[in-house]
């Protein structure tokens, strides 16, 4: 495949205008630089070093054992490959557990890792680690719904805004962080018509990984999405899932078929929403 000549880089300028203008980010999480080549050419438009490595590189169950040294190994594989996709980096378990450490661990994930954006999960009790890290320069992307480095706490990886008491609270929640300095939300395993209100509500893009269809850009982990991570092959498929493998020639094929799904709408079907 010839490489793409409109490799204009993607900011969070840029991000907000595809907002704006009503076009679909299409984001994947990577990890390495083979990977991030190809992604990059089939024009995914933002690239995330996802603690999911935890899962799917190094086969646990949870995202706990992630370092930020991890993060910044990976986002030092990928960073030097993309022409174009706007690179965001995870920050794991515990590793904004004060501002100091927010600081810290940011400072890594940019300088050594060369990450453009941080990301964080939880909701308006994360504001003054969002602000403290806005006001010093670090994008955020606050990750909120189901929180994966939370999962001890919650006893299980389950859908999260269910009834009208959480949903109110998440959309306060988002309100408060982008008011403390967000860039960027991001919504895992919410129901669709919550996807739909938060977005709406937001003046950042959102981006959703089984969040519907009505938010501004979708995100998925590389691995489900070619049907070989860990949970695909062990039967624990979620719902959110689609196997972009099936009928392409190619892994290249596959990254093409998931942006251009994501950019029409194609992708999530109903069968993949809550
Ligand atoms: O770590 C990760 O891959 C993520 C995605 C699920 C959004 O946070």
């Amino acid at each position: 495949m010839e490489p793409e000549k409109n490799l204009k880089p993607v900011n969070i300028v840029e991000l907000r205008a595809m907002r704006s203008r009503g076009e679909k980010i299409a984001s994947l999480t990577c990890y390495d630089a083979s990977f991030a080549l190809v992604q990059d050419r089939a024009g995914v438009d933002f690239i995330l070093i996802g603690d999911s490595l935890g899962m799917v590189l190094h086969g646990g169950n949870t995202t706990t054992p992630v370092t930020v040294s991890d993060i910044v190994y990976h986002a030092r594989c990928v960073a030097p490959h993309l022409k174009r996709a706007f690179l965001v980096a995870d920050l794991p378990f515990l590793s904004y557990a004060t501002l100091d450490r927010a600081l810290d661990s940011s400072q890594r994930l940019m300088q050594e890792g060369g990450a453009k954006m941080v990301k964080l999960e939880g909701g308006r009790e994360q504001a003054s680690i969002v602000e403290y890290l806005a006001v010093r320069g670090v994008p955020v992307c606050a990750h909120l719904g189901l929180q994966p480095q939370f999962v001890h706490k919650m006893g299980a990886f389950k859908v999260q805004g269910r009834d009208e008491a959480a949903a109110e609270a998440m959309l306060h929640d988002a309100h408060v962080l982008v008011e403390a300095g967000a860039d960027l939300l991001l919504l895992e395993c919410i129901p669709s018509e919550l996807g739909r209100r938060i977005t709406e509500a937001s003046p950042v893009p959102v981006i959703g990984i089984g969040a519907g269809p009505a938010v501004d850009g979708q995100i998925l982990v590389m691995h489900d999405i070619l049907h070989i991570s860990p949970m695909v092959t062990l039967g624990r498929t979620p719902r959110f899932v689609k196997n972009f493998m099936a009928g392409a020639l190619d892994i290249e094929s596959a990254f093409r078929a998931y942006v251009a799904e994501v950019k029409s709408g194609a992708y999530p079907a109903p069968a993949h929403c809550f």
